[in-house]
Order: structure tokens, then sequence, then C-alpha cells
């Protein structure tokens, strides 16, 4: 059997949890490979999917679904009735749509979706001063990746012929969720900007950067494009970019989530079959 773990991941997040993956399939037997599709180019050309017997599809939550631009790709692909699985990583706070989202993609592209998982990670908004999931993955969070690999395999394989349960449903229509996530965008954080720092001109940011927004020479994202995953502000070696200070708005998201600290950190990732 050949899998293909084909992942988005802005700020390494995803990329972590797709290659523990690739450890597991790969202990139990079977070919994996990994394919980035981060990278505006990768989607662009395409990726070949007809050489694999399944396919994991690996993305972080950004307001609660899988990535605009990802979507967009998914909605490219020809299934052929091949059997794939999900996963996403996330920042400890809203996720539900994202499974359900996803899979109704997938199933339109013909894919058959026969398990899905969340995986706890750093939220993105740390690099502007949030605290959530710092310290994630654990070895909690590693022992549902081992164990997803394993479920999945067998509903790859055959051995267990069922394919993904009724998720829970979500009471927003795509249209209100699309409105959600352009709202926000620009309410939480303000696009990366330079810092001060001197820029040497390398070049990171753009390349890193998967809606292509980023212009290195200005320092600027294009606001139309820009999808605030802050790959940019990780991959910059000299800090010279950076998004606004977050943190009196970390104490504000945890009020409005109703959530403490000791709550979010008790969270566990989740396999769902
Ligand atoms: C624009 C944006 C929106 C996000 N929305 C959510 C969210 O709705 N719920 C959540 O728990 N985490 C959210 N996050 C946090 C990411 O899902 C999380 O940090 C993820 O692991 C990042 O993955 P990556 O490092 O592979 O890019 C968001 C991050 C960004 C950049």
């Amino acid at each position: 059997m050949k899998i293909l773990i084909l992942y988005f991941s802005a700020t390494g997040n995803t990329a972590g949890i797709a290659h523990e993956l690739r450890t597991r399939f790969t202990e139990l037997g079977v070919t994996a490979d990994e394919v980035d599709i981060t990278p505006p180019a990768v989607r662009r050309d395409g990726v070949a999917i007809e050489p694999y017997d399944a396919v994991v599809f690996g993305f972080p939550v950004h307001s609660w679904r899988a990535p605009a631009v990802v979507r967009d790709w998914l909605r490219t692909l020809d299934g052929r009735q091949k059997r794939c699985s999900t996963f996403f990583t996330y920042g400890g706070f809203g996720i539900h749509p994202a499974h359900e989202s996803t899979r109704k993609i997938l199933t339109g592209q013909g894919f058959v979706v026969v398990s899905s998982a969340e995986f706890l990670a750093p939220h993105t908004f740390n690099l502007g001063g949030w605290k959530a999931m710092e310290g994630r993955p654990d070895t909690s969070d590693l022992e549902v990746a081992r164990e997803y690999a394993a479920r999945t395999l067998q509903r790859f394989a055959g051995t267990d012929q069922a394919v993904l349960g009724s998720l829970e449903a979500t009471r927003y229509s795509d249209d209100e969720l699309d409105a959600i996530e352009r709202f926000r965008f620009r309410v939480v954080t303000e696009l990366p900007s330079r810092t001060g720092r001197e820029c040497s001109m390398c070049r990171a940011c753009e390349e890193i950067c998967p809606a292509e927004a980023m212009d290195a020479a200005r320092g600027e994202a294009d606001p139309d494009r820009c999808i605030v995953c802050l790959g940019c502000v990780a991959a910059c070696p000299e800090q010279a970019l950076s998004v606004n200070d977050l943190s009196a708005s970390w104490d504000m998201k945890l009020k409005m989530e109703k959530i403490t600290v000791a709550e979010m950190e008790s969270k566990k990732s989740r396999i769902y079959l």
C-alpha cells in the first residue's frame, strides 16, 4: 500500500504531525510520501494522486475551517473514489465545522473520507502574545497520532470497511462562515509589518507566503490577498517582521470563549471514525 500525505503548514505545526504520521505509517509497513502544498507553485503545478492507494490531508484550522486557499485548491482535485482521511492542527479554540466542511468538499470531489483527527498545537497568534497550547503536541497528542495512523490504515486497507461516521453539524451556512472568517482576520490581527530591525532582503517572507501576498521589498502584505497565516513572521531569520501586539486580546479571547487556561490545557487531541 502507498499513502500520500498532503499537508499545508504556514508555521510548521501541521508539518510536524505529518512527519509523525509518516513515521507511524512506515512502522506499520506501508510506504508514505509527503507533499507540502503550502507553496502556491506546488498547488498550481498540481500533485499526482493517481499512483497512491489513499491520501491523508493535513491542514491548520483557520477560523473554524481549513484555510481558504486550501479549500479552493481541494475543489480542483479529482478523487476517483479514492479513500482518504483528514487531520487538523489547531490552537485549542473552535474547530467543529472544520471536519464536516472539509469532508463535504472532498466528497464532492469524489473522495471517500474514512476518518479524521484533530491535534492541539501552539496557536499562531502566540507570535503576537497569545499563550494558547504552548508545549503541545505532547506525548498524549503523539499517542493519538499513533492510534490515528493505525485505525486509518485499517480503513484504507479494507480490514475495516467503515467510513467516517456522522459529525457534529454546524448551524452556520457556508456564506455565514465566510463572513465570520473575513471579520475575524481583521479584528484580531493587523497585517504583518516591519519591526524596524534591519532586513537583509533574503526574501524568505515572500517564498513562504502561501497566498503570494508578501512584498519583501516593501515589507508589506497585500491586504486583499494576505490570509494572516503569519508564515512570513515565523520565517524571517532577522525578526524584521512582526504582527501587532496581541497580548491584550488574549485575555479578551479567554473571556469571550468562557474558558480558563487550565481548561484549555486539559483539552485532548481526538480521532473521529
Ligand atoms: C488566521 C488564523 C485563524 C485561526 N483560527 C483558529 C481557530 O478558529 N481555532 C483554533 O483553535 N485555532 C486557530 N488558529 C490557530 C492554528 O490553527 C494553529 O496554530 C495551527 O496549528 C497552525 O498550523 P501551522 O503551523 O501548520 O500553520 C488560527 C490561526 C490563524 C493563522
